[in-house]
Parts: C-alpha cells; structure tokens; sequence
C-alpha cells in the first residue's frame, strides 16, 4: 500500500490562503498582518511543508479575511515566492502571484541613523529602490544605505 506523506490542511470556505511562503517566514506574515490568535477567527498555518514548487515551503489559511494592498506589498518584501489565492464558496476564485515593486515608499525606515528620513524636524517619506528580489536588496534613495531581509524583516 502507498503512504502518501503528503500533508493535508483543511480547506477553507471563504477568506484568504497565502501559500509559497518562503519556509520559515509563516509568522512573520501573521506579523504583517497583525495577528495574534486573539481576534477571534480561524486561522491555519503550516511551516515547513513539502512543496512541489520549491524544496520546502509555509503556508497561512486565513478564513474571513481577505488582505490589503498594503499588507500584500509586506508580503512580498519577506517572500517574494508567495502566492495569493482568495477563496469563495471553497473555491480558488482568484490567485496572484506577489510581486515587489521597483520602488517601497513609506513602509520603511532607513537604517542609517543619520539619514535625512530619521530626523525628526523634517519628516521625509522613506523610498527605497528595489535592486534585488531573491534575495531582497533594497537601496535608500536619500543616503544609499542597503537593507536586506534582515533589517526589513525586524521592522515588522
Ligand atoms: N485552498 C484552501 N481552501 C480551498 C481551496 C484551496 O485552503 N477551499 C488552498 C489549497 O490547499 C492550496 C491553495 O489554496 O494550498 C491554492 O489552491 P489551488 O489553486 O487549488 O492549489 P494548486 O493548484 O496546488 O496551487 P498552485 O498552482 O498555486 O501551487
Ligand atoms: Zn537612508
């Protein structure tokens, strides 16, 4: 008899499934997203599952909810591999693959201290041009410094 060890989550009736998230960075989304467990809906999450796509893979099964654009553009920064599929009546009514913009504007801040963004006499709007996306690499317009996954992954 064949063992299928393939794993099986439940599916969902209606909300949001974030799948391909890169292996490990499953809590950092429900970070994005600002959940704790103590708002009361049903959330699932698996880490470290087998995929078919990548070696390994997390996923984040959301029911009620469907996500921001802001929180998508989150997303993308910590996994760029993730996929968006909304759910309807248990069915995949739409599915988009996260994509990370040329530019982030606004979401967030600069590591260099002395950069003009972090002086708090003259608010500035952060951006960050975007020169890698796997692994990310974000470059400060204002005072060049880089960031990386660890420096943006911290701020959320
Ligand atoms: N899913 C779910 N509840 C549903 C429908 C789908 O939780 N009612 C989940 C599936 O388990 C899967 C994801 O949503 O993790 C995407 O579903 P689907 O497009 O059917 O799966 P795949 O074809 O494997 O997706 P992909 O091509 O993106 O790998
Ligand atoms: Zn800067």
């Amino acid at each position: 008899m064949e063992v299928k060890s393939e794993l099986k989550v439940k599916k969902i009736k209606k909300g949001t499934v974030i799948d391909h998230i890169t292996a490990g960075y499953a809590l950092s989304v429900l970070k994005i997203l600002g959940i704790t467990g103590r708002e009361g809906f049903v959330f699932t999450v698996a880490s470290n599952v087998p995929s078919k796509k990548f070696r390994e893979k997390d996923i984040v099964k959301i029911e009620g909810r469907e996500l921001k654009e802001q929180e998508v553009n989150k997303i993308a920064l910590v996994s760029p591999t993730a996929t968006i599929n909304i759910i309807r009546d248990y069915r995949v009514i739409k599915k988009n693959q996260i994509k990370i913009p040329e530019r982030i504007c606004g979401i967030l801040r600069c590591i260099n201290s002395k950069c003009i963004t972090n002086k708090e006499r003259e608010p500035v709007t952060t951006k960050f041009r975007v020169i890698s996306r796997n692994p990310i690499r974000l470059r400060c317009e204002y005072c060049g410094t880089i960031l990386e996954l660890e420096d943006i992954e911290k701020q959320f």
